[in-house]
């Protein structure tokens, strides 16, 4: 089974991506809903949740963790690959790379949550990728919250959209990057503010191909059934409508249900 986390429904974006690689595969998926959002907590306490997370997930039968959550990697994944040693981790990270090696306008946009861009994992991507590109940073202020409530469409939530994304296409982002794991179910307002000529980078197909790679390594999967996940990549092959998966969340489940319906019922 692999375990995915985040603070809330935003690790959905990441679980569909991997699920439409692997869609046999068994699942536990937490989000701490309770303690939602991440974005404005201390790395100590994120780190903590992320510990106690992963115990839970482990002690379930997980044997490979995705953190579905930019905020809680940023905070924790060196230390759970310490502590859990030998436990495979992905983690999700702003795809500052492929941004800045597609960028034709040499300015790239990023869109994360406070405590990841003021993260010293963020600054040293930013330092190691972020060479010969100017960097606009922006937190998506109040997209978790319009994620969490169900609220993707509408005049209001475009508002909320355009207040973090125009900055950036007016500071001549021709690519922006999505650093946090909600953001991709505004994708459809945020292209809509951004406008046709920006490219905007959802970093979690990424991250599921990374897994996959992962598990070979680690002995969790055979090298035909990779080459078989690794084969539906761009075949706009389908989440399973039945996948099997556990939901479990530290506060009112009725998100995540809802989340869980969209990303099985309209992949
Ligand atoms: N989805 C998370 C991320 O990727 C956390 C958002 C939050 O809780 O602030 O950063």
């Amino acid at each position: 089974m692999i375990g995915l986390f985040d603070s809330g429904v935003g690790g959905m974006s990441v679980f569909r991506e991997v699920a439409r690689l692997l869609p046999q595969h068994g699942y536990v998926y937490y989000s701490d809903n309770a303690n939602c959002p991440y974005g404005d907590k201390s790395p100590d306490f994120i780190a903590g949740r992320a510990r106690e997370i992963t115990s839970l997930l482990l002690s379930k039968g997980c044997k490979a963790i995705v953190v579905a959550c930019n905020t809680a990697t940023a905070a924790a994944i060196k230390q759970l690959r310490q502590e859990f040693h030998g436990v495979p981790f992905v983690g999700m990270e702003p795809a500052l790379k492929p941004a800045a090696a597609s960028t034709r306008s040499g300015v790239v946009g990023v869109l994360a949550t406070a405590a990841t861009l003021r993260s010293e994992k963020y600054l040293d991507g930013k330092r190691k990728y972020g060479t010969g590109v100017r960097i606009l940073e922006r937190v998506g202020r109040g997209f978790v919250e319009l994620v969490e409530s169900g609220e993707l469409t509408g005049q209001d939530a475009e508002s909320v959209v355009s207040a973090s994304v125009a900055p950036l296409v007016e500071g001549g982002a021709d690519t922006i990057v999505l650093g946090c794991t909600h953001y991709p179910f505004l994708m459809d307002l945020i292209r809509k503010v951004a406008g046709p000529g920006v490219e905007v980078l959802d970093p979690a197909p990424s991250a599921a191909r990374h897994l996959i790679y992962l598990m070979v390594q680690h002995g969790l999967l055979d090298e035909r059934s990779a080459t078989q996940a690794l084969s539906r990549i761009g075949t706009g092959a389908q989440v399973p409508r039945n996948p099997k998966v556990e939901l479990l969340s530290s506060g009112d489940p009725a998100a995540l249900m809802r989340f869980f319906s969209l990303v099985t019922e309209h992949a």
